[in-house]
């Protein structure tokens, strides 16, 4: 079979275009072209049918794994395919560990090296409050639990983000690492009573072991290399949340705001709850989509967003 690849202006991309076998899959097109062009790694291509003049709506993505003949329309000896580059990419694991691992390092810089505050102009003895302290071991076990659980419980089905998200996702979360710590640690620090940090740290954690154990219940729905699909998940609060894994993420910061009390911690509270519910949206009308109760698949069950009652 002969594909021409072209790209998203039109214009050949490979000089002559690929012969390939019958049988060729979407993956074997993309080992050809970065034969062809050792710049473009598999990951980095976006393959797409052309769009039918006129048509405005959204291209066909091909799939790797399936064969090339899947996409042809009557005509199964030739293809025409659009490419484009998607710049250059990086694994969900390599991103995730980056953007956590900021966060990870930073916050014990500001508990433990008090000439930080020297450098702003605070010259007098420093008096460490146990909320301060016990707030560093709850934020340290926090990002050092997902950078444990991105290598060793995740199954994730893309295999790549582009390299830009590291910069964009690292000055997230370093940033709100940095105002966060910055702030609990301060000297002028005033703590919450003893009674408001049991209940915000005891909470907080129950929510920590929560959200890991939704974590599992996510991995379970996955084979090892991340085969599977997205698949409804059930169990503890995945039967009345879509995303209980978020809603736990979100209630492990309300335990930690409880117990240490400062603007920063919940403005990033409120910023990490808006994009969480975005993306949990998302996710729901995904799952909705994908089990619409018609042609044999089951419908999805009734369930809030992220956040019941509200959502
Ligand atoms: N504080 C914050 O701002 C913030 C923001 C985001 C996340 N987080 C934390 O980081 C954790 C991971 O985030 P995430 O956005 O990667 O979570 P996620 O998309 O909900 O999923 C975690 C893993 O489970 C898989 N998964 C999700 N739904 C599935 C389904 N229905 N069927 C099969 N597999 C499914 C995902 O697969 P895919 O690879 O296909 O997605 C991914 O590998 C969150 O749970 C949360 O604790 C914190």
């Amino acid at each position: 079979m002969k594909v021409t690849v072209v790209s998203r202006g039109g214009k050949e991309f490979i000089k002559g275009g690929i012969e390939l076998k019958n049988l060729a899959t979407v993956g074997d097109l993309q080992e050809a072209i970065h034969h062809r062009n050792k710049k473009y790694y598999p990951s980095r291509q976006r393959l797409t049918l052309p769009l039918q003049s006129g048509s405005r709506g959204k291209p066909v993505v091909l799939n790797a794994k399936k064969n090339l003949q899947d996409y042809c329309d009557g005509n199964a000896d030739t293809l025409i395919v659009v490419f484009k580059d998607l710049g250059m990419q990086v694994s969900y694991r390599t991103l995730f560990f980056w953007e956590y691992l900021g966060p990870l390092i930073i916050y014990p810089i500001f508990y433990y090296y008090y000439p930080v505050y020297q450098y702003f102009g605070y010259t007098g003895e420093r008096v460490i409050h146990p909320v301060q302290t016990y707030a560093m071991y709850y934020w340290c076990f926090h990002y050092f639990k997902r950078i444990m659980e991105t290598f060793f419980v995740h199954r994730f089905s893309h295999a790549t983000s582009p390299v830009s998200n590291v910069f964009r996702n690292c000055a997230y979360y370093w940033t709100f690492g940095m105002y966060i710590a910055y702030h609990v640690n301060h000297p002028l620090y005033t703590p919450v009573s003893d009674l408001q940090m049991k209940i915000g740290f005891g909470f907080g954690l129950i929510s920590q072991i929560s959200n890991f154990y939704c974590h599992l219940l996510l991995r379970n729905l996955r084979g090892p290399g991340g085969n599977g699909g997205y698949q409804i998940p059930h169990g503890f609060l995945f039967n009345v949340v879509t995303c209980a894994n978020y809603t736990t993420e979100i209630y492990q910061w309300v335990g930690f705001n409880i117990a240490t009390q400062t603007v920063a911690g919940y403005v990033f509270l409120v910023v990490a709850a808006l994009i969480m519910s975005n993306w949990a949206l998302a996710k729901h009308h995904r799952l909705k989509k994908l089990f619409d109760g018609k042609e044999g698949k089951p419908k999805y069950p009734r369930r809030w967003v992220i956040l019941p009652p509200f959502l």
